[in-house]
């Protein structure tokens, strides 16, 4: 049997790799797992829901660690990890620092590197950062490469990669969406007087590392404005555990009756909660892909994007961290049904759920040929 050594580190990639990784062990792969650790508690979660039990967990997570640290530590670790065991295949998924490194493990160690979700592109160095610049470092350690979309597959070709290594495949976070949904679910206790507020939900969230400081606190300012002007609104913010949304969270957005903070939510909670939402105001990756699935606007609180297909079907819009523009966007749509109707109407452009069946086929083919 064909091993292939799954590498995450953190929250996005664990959601977008459980699908891939069940796939795998439903089609005659050996699936190795390997958990960096770069998260801790958010990563925890997600195991527990998808039941996935890493063979391996280098546990590298320090409090507020920098991009310096966190790479040396990683990579340190890996060298063991590879030393100790030689695998067919290695796959990475998207642009962190987990996944970068993880396609340098593989080329050091002379792996092939499977790439999920490669080739998105915003042409802006840093932004968002450092991610941009991992995702095109992976890219180019990569082997076998799964676009999301015929976009990304072009972003790909255009820098010279073999069109024969190519496969787009919708992107795996689909996958789980369609999956988790299924799911029986109960509001825990401390949701359900959100849920049943009768308020129209903004879901927030905000953790990008280019809109520490100044450009997270204008955004900030822009959700105590747009809850005093809609009255019949409420802000449900899930605050990400990095010290540095922390604090400025509890500078600005404490104490306000209709400003819900709360810990990171398991997934089961995040995806029921945007689904009783009325917008989402964001600058997650996964985010924006999945709240077109449930017919979810999304104000997306960066200045580019990686992925511009949501633009085009029209379900989301950038709004930067320009307060004056995330309070008129926003209130737009908390009042305007047209405005509304318009970023609703089209089917997602990420996905169908069937991404990781065809990742799989085409990484067995490979590994036969
Ligand atoms: C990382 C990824 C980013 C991804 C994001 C998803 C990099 C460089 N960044 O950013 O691409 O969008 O994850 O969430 O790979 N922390 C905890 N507990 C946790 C997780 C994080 O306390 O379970 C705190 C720690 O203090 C940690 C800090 O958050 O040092 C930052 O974590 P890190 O993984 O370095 O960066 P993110 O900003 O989470
Ligand atoms: N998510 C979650 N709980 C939260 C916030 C997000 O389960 O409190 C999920 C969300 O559904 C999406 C993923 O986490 O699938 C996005 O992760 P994140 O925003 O941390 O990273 P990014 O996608 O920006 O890399």
């Amino acid at each position: 049997m064909k091993k292939v050594l799954f590498i995450f580190g953190t929250r996005p990639e664990i959601i977008k790799l459980a699908p891939v990784i069940k796939a795998a062990d439903g089609e005659g792969l050996r699936a190795v797992v390997l958990h960096t650790g770069q998260h801790r508690e958010i990563a925890d979660e997600m195991l527990r829901l998808f039941q996935i039990h890493p063979d391996i967990n280098l546990d590298v997570m320090r409090s507020n660690q920098t991009l310096f640290s966190l790479t040396s530590r990683i990579l340190e670790n890996f060298e063991r990890v590879f030393n100790a065991e030689k695998y067919d295949m290695i796959v990475v998924q998207g642009d962190t620092t987990s996944a970068f490194l993880g396609a340098l493990a593989g080329y050091y160690s002379k792996t092939p590197v499977a790439h999920v979700e490669a080739g998105l592109r915003s042409n802006d160095k840093f932004s968002p950062f450092p991610e941009e610049i991992n995702r095109r470092l992976a890219g180019s350690l990569t082997d076998l490469h799964f676009p999301p979309t015929e976009l990304s597959r072009k972003n790909l070709l255009k820098e010279g990669v073999n069109p024969k290594n190519i496969h787009v495949t919708g992107n795996t976070v689909i996958d789980a969406l369609l999956w988790a949904l299924k799911l029986p679910y109960e509001a825990p206790d401390a949701l359900k007087p959100v849920f049943k507020s009768g308020k129209k939900i903004i879901l927030v969230t905000s953790h990008r590392r280019e809109s520490f400081g100044e450009p997270q606190r204008r955004v900030f300012k822009a959700l105590l404005e747009i809850v005093e002007f809609v009255e019949n609104s409420m802000v449900l913010f899930p605050v990400h555990p990095n010290p540095n949304v922390i604090k400025e969270v509890s500078e600005i957005l404490k104490n306000h009756s209709r400003i819900h903070l709360c810990s990171p939510l398991g997934y089961l909670d995040f995806i029921h909660a945007m689904e009783k939402s009325e917008l989402v105001l964001s600058d997650s990756g996964g985010v924006q892909e999945e709240a077109p699935s449930l017919k979810k606007p999304v104000l997306v609180l960066r200045d580019v994007t990686e992925r511009p297909e949501g633009l085009d079907s029209g379900a989301l819009k950038l709004v930067g961290t320009d307060d004056e523009k995330i309070f008129s966007e926003a209130v737009k749509l908390l009042t305007d049904k047209g405005a509304y109707a318009e970023m609703t109407k089209n089917p997602n452009p990420y996905g169908d759920g069937r991404a990781s069946l065809r990742i799989i086929k085409s990484i067995k083919l490979f590994l036969d040929e």
